[in-house]
């Protein structure tokens, strides 16, 4: 097998090469002001703005923001909360943490987004929530999935971990439903150099519960209205985002590029089902996932060309062993988990390596 010359993910050259990210986070060092402080209140600020939302709070990981947009809605056990049949574990992992139960719907395998047609069906009178996962970094069908709410009593939530800056009929991710959480993790189009997450939302007693949620319980030190955790953006964090924000629509403009190409030149081939694009939708392509009966084949053909792929994901969540006892059948979901994979997008890519990956895909049959 060639040594990788493509890799996934590249994060060395793209964040750890930016002193301004290095500057940033030594002022917070240098300050004494390690959680909470100008950095993050700067950053939940910049945030929320660009996200065209009232409020953002600054939360520990991506999964914590799910979390605790349920647990402020009093979300918990008895109500049924609907997800994606596919996607990151950790979007189920928020309801069954609340104690809720899971209501998969399957989803639209071109778009891997919740197929809306599919909803009427499993909004039965316990549902609480729908969690619309933007997933792979394309928005989900947000209108159809309100018009399927309708006049019910249920919370839209959006799980845009994938998809920071995207937009649906031009409004932003973040801003597209009730309250929407985000994840930083470092591969994220917004990455943090370690966890981090947050929440956006429309209203402003959500927001207020979500942090003081975040915060022990406490909006006040030592006064705990209710049972909290602790899940906080630190400030080095917050700086070091506060940088990487200013490069977020030039690194999302570079995916876009990359994903045009992609799809330019792949689009013929019978044996390779590329993501469709649904109208009023701009992606900021998190990841590029191809379908192909012959995934693994296809995999082992880049890797030995020197080209890293992913797959998002193996295994599908009713499969994995945190959810296997619950028996559920999601057919979709279990094809997808055979046939995804996800070809290297990202700023780390040059115009050559691209051509690369596109001659060493077409040579495969
Ligand atoms: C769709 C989705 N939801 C939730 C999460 C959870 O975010 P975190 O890893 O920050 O907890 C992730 C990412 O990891 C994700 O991809």
């Amino acid at each position: 097998m060639a040594e990788t010359e493509i890799p996934f993910v590249d994060l060395a050259s793209v964040v750890g090469a930016d002193l301004e990210i290095a500057r940033a986070v030594l002022e917070v060092v240098q300050s004494g002001r390690y959680v909470g402080g100008a950095a993050v209140e700067a950053f939940e600020q910049a945030w929320a703005r660009y996200c065209g939302c009232g409020h953002a709070i600054g939360m520990g990981n991506g999964l914590d923001a799910l979390t605790l947009i349920l647990r402020a809605h009093d979300i918990g056990a008895g109500d049924e909360v609907i997800v994606p049949s596919w996607t990151f574990i950790a979007t189920w992992l928020a309801v069954t943490r609340v104690g809720a139960l899971v209501v998969p719907v399957e989803v639209d395998p071109d778009t891997g987004n919740i197929d809306p047609s599919l909803l009427s069906e499993a909004l039965g009178p316990r549902v609480r929530a729908v969690i619309c996962v933007h997933l792979y970094g394309q928005p989900a069908n947000v209108p159809a999935i309100r018009d399927a709410i309708g006049a019910r009593d249920v919370v839209l939530i959006e799980d845009a971990a994938q998809a920071h800056g995207a937009t649906l009929a031009g409004a932003r991710a973040g801003s597209l439903a009730d309250a929407a959480a985000f994840s930083f993790y470092p591969s994220k189009n917004l990455g943090a150099l370690g966890d981090g997450g947050a929440v956006t939302c429309v209203s402003s007693a959500i927001a207020a519960r979500v942090r003081r949620l975040g915060n022990y319980g406490a909006e006040t030190k030592y006064h705990h209205l209710e049972v909290g955790v602790n899940s906080r953006l630190d400030a080095l964090q917050a700086a070091a985002l506060l940088v990487r924000l200013h490069r977020l629509d030039a690194e999302n403009a570079r995916r876009r590029e990359i994903a045009s190409t992609y799809t330019a030149e792949l689009v013929d081939l019978p044996w390779l089902a590329l993501p469709r694009v649904i109208d009023g939708a701009d992606p900021v392509w998190h990841l590029f996932v191809v379908r192909c009966a012959e995934r693994d084949q296809l995999a082992t053909q880049l890797a030995s060309a020197g080209i890293e792929t992913g797959m998002h994901y193996p295994v599908a969540n009713h499969r994995s062993g945190a959810y296997a006892g619950l028996g559920l059948d999601l057919p979709i979901a279990d094809t997808l988990a055979q046939i995804s994979l996800s070809l290297p997008i990202g700023p780390h890519l040059s115009d050559t390596d691209v051509a690369h990956v596109i001659d060493a895909v077409r040579s495969f049959r």
